[in-house]
């Protein structure tokens, strides 16, 4: 078969790209492993003419410019903004131009009644409603904490934790731009005005908020990496836990938070008996949800999944991101982890484009 050609679906702005470092890693491993890999976005396509604008790093720390055939397969690597740019993006892919390694998934309302469907998923699920004062009120009577977050939301953008005590209501939430908030409410009635306003009539869900503060004040979770290999079976790359900042609702490692090792720090808190079978499990649970996943979105890549693991060691699943980061596997100098990381994708891209020229 011919050199196998995979174009990468991102944003660009001329020559600045949403995450050069690591598409520059990611070209330098296509070509390591036999393929031409070239970055573009959706202005770059010329449908009629079965060309495409490419971009690859020239050497000299930039970018080179030139026309590529139609790729054989395309990596969507362009990740959510509340920007014209990504409606934009959201239309071209629905035109299904390419054949895709991934496909998208929804909002994390719709993702988590999908997966409600799947009784094999309910055991990690937390108790989720879509946000209106009614669901608030009934919510914050039945649990201490909840989390109130945008559907939408990424990084730890625009989620609101909330925590009952003997006087009220702690509020303890991060703004659209991540800065942190924090206020006491004394009522109820003060409550629902308060999260009405911080919502402001925008798509949100509300979740029963899991006890994660295996380090007292800190919102501790794990991220998963669950890739396809070379073969098209789902394989874990590796994971590692995220200890969030001081006073932080979330763990994000953008905000704020650092990496530790799994089992090093479960060990700690949990013995080595009770570790081995929260990670047995955590396996399960990741390889379930892909499953469940692709049964529902069809095929996808590889999901960093956001994983919660409570005071008495109970699993659950916090949120499923499709276009993931790695950085957590380098943070904790996993290379090896952390190259198979990079590596996978274009594998499995591999994989799709060889299954298509058999065909
Ligand atoms: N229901 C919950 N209970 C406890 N902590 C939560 C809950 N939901 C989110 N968090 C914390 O907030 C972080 C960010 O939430 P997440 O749903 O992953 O949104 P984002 O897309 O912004 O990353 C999680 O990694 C976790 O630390
Ligand atoms: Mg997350």
């Amino acid at each position: 078969m011919k050199r196998p050609i995979i174009g990468i679906l991102t944003w660009r702005r001329g020559h600045t790209f949403a995450e050069p470092r690591y598409f520059r890693q990611l070209i330098r491993a296509g070509r390591r492993l036999g393929c031409t890999v070239f970055l573009f976005s959706p202005r770059d396509v010329h449908a009629a003419r079965r060309e495409v604008n490419g971009f690859v790093p020239n050497g000299r720390g930039g970018w080179s410019e030139s026309s590529f055939p139609w790729p054989d397969v395309v990596i969507d690597r362009y990740r959510y903004s509340p920007t014209e740019a990504f409606r934009q993006y959201a239309a071209f892919r629905r035109k299904k131009l390419f054949r895709y390694a991934n496909n998208r998934l929804a909002n994390k309302w719709k993702v988590h009644r999908l997966l409600m469907r799947d009784e094999r998923m309910h055991r990690w699920l937390p108790e989720s409603r879509r946000y209106d004062a009614d669901q608030l009120r009934r919510m914050a009577a039945r649990y201490p904490v909840l989390y109130v977050k945008p559907v939408n939301g990424t990084g730890g953008r625009g989620i609101l934790r909330i925590e009952r005590n003997q006087d009220g209501y702690l509020l303890l939430g991060r703004d659209r731009e991540r800065a942190k908030r924090a206020v006491r409410l004394r009522r109820l009635t003060a409550l629902t005005r308060h999260v009405d306003r911080w919502v402001n009539k925008g798509f949100f869900m509300i979740q029963q908020g899991l006890r994660l503060q295996l380090i007292p004040q800190r919102a501790v979770d794990m991220r998963l990496l669950i890739q396809k290999d070379e073969t098209g079976q789902w394989q874990i790359t590796g994971h590692g836990i995220r200890i969030g900042g001081e006073r932080s609702a979330t763990s994000n490692l953008h905000g704020g938070g650092r990496a530790a090792d799994s089992g090093r720090f479960l060990q700690a808190r949990f013995g080595a008996e009770k570790t081995q079978a929260i990670l047995a499990e955590c396996e399960a649970l990741a390889f379930q949800t892909a499953e469940t996943v692709e049964h529902h979105f069809g095929r996808m890549l590889e999901l960093g999944l956001d994983i919660g693991i409570d005071e008495d060691g109970r699993v659950w699943l916090i949120e499923i991101n499709p276009k993931p980061g790695r950085e957590i596997l380098k943070e904790l100098g996993k290379t090896q982890q952390y190259r198979r990381a990079i590596q996978r994708p274009l594998q499995y891209a591999m994989h799709v484009a060889r299954a298509k020229s058999e065909v």
